[in-house]
């Protein structure tokens, strides 16, 4: 064996036992790293299950509050907000309601937690309008972009209001980040930092956040979400983000899209983060409820393939559950 001295070099060595290969692992999972994404409903005295996501639940204000705890007891970095307002309207008007649940949650998770989370919400409207668009339409019932940035201000203002430390401008409207900066400056929310949604393609995987959020879109969202055979694209959404002041960005969905989250973190100057979406939550949650995939080890493995690409923030619904796994090693 061994003829002509192959193999001369042996990777292999470096498999041998756990210990070797924790020692020389090249990307960690932290639970520092996650972020956990929660949805808050109107009106409902207990959490609802969402079905198509296993073990996420439309919360209750009391158990958001309980989740937000238990996620900062776990070690996870953030909370991002999700609103699901009672009534819906054309242009979204629960979500700039200083009233509205989103706001009232907002003010709610501060007041348990402080900032032992960094709290964060979500800034769109798509969970407000009864057309589930992120954003207004004209007479012609096109999503219009400078009226929705109206909206999104106004959104800003009543979202710092109630103690957001950053928001997550999430609906793909040109111009966003820097007229919600300027809106939110001029209110005297300098430090109210923007995570910007910078890469954001139109998905399959959405499905399960229709349910999340109960909306019922009608037609699609590809004329201002990116469309999935552009990579290059992502890096000019990329440049127009960080000149007009997003703290951070962040490429949506994850999976699909790991080529373009590597893209971005390779040219980032800001922290560069990943949303894990429903529809990757379900996929997996799926399959090993059918036993064909192990679950955790599944979910450990999606996020270390985000790290790995480059992300250094994933937004994940596994997130206190994952950190947990993480801590125990
Ligand atoms: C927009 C928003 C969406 C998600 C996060 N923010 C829906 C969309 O863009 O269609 C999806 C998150 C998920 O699927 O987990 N408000």
């Amino acid at each position: 064996m061994a003829d002509g001295g192959f193999p001369r070099v042996r990777p292999r060595r470096l498999r041998t036992t756990a210990a070797m290969r924790r020692m020389v692992a090249e990307t960690r999972v932290l639970p520092e790293d996650l972020i956990l994404p929660a949805f808050v409903r109107e009106g409902i005295a207990e959490p609802v299950p969402i079905g198509s996501m296993p073990g996420v639940v439309q919360h209750t204000r009391d158990s958001l509050r309980k989740a937000a705890v238990e996620a900062a007891e776990a070690g996870v970095s953030g909370f991002m907000l999700f609103g699901v307002p009672e009534e819906k309207d054309a242009v979204g008007s629960q979500g700039t309601d200083p009233d509205g649940i989103l706001q009232r949650a907002l003010r709610d998770v501060r007041a348990e937690v402080g900032d032992a989370l960094v709290v964060m919400s979500d800034l769109c409207l798509d969970e407000y309008t009864d057309h589930g668009h992120c954003g207004v339409l004209d007479a012609q019932g096109r999503v219009d972009n400078d009226a929705t940035l109206e909206r999104y201000a106004e959104m800003a203002r009543v979202q710092a209001d109630a103690g957001a430390h950053v928001l997550g401008p999430s609906g793909m409207m040109d111009g966003q980040v820097g007229y919600v900066r300027a809106a939110l400056d001029a209110a005297g929310h300098q430090d109210v930092a923007l995570f910007a949604y910078t890469a954001k393609y139109t998905s399959a995987f959405y499905g399960p956040f229709r349910e999340a959020v109960a909306s019922s879109l009608s037609g699609d969202r590809k004329t201002y979400q990116q469309d999935p055979p552009n990579g290059r694209e992502a890096l000019r959404e990329l440049a127009l983000d960080v000149a007009e002041g997003a703290d951070m960005v962040m490429v949506k969905p994850g999976l699909p899209y790991l080529d373009v989250l590597h893209a971005v973190a390779e040219r980032a100057e800001v922290p560069v983060g990943v949303y894990q979406i429903s529809g990757e939550y379900a996929m997996v949650e799926a399959a090993a409820e059918r036993g064909w995939v192990d679950r955790e080890r599944a979910i450990v493995e999606t996020l270390t393939s985000f790290k790995r690409a480059g992300a250094s923030m994933i937004l994940t619904y596994w997130a206190t559950e994952a950190a947990r796994l993480l801590a125990r090693g």
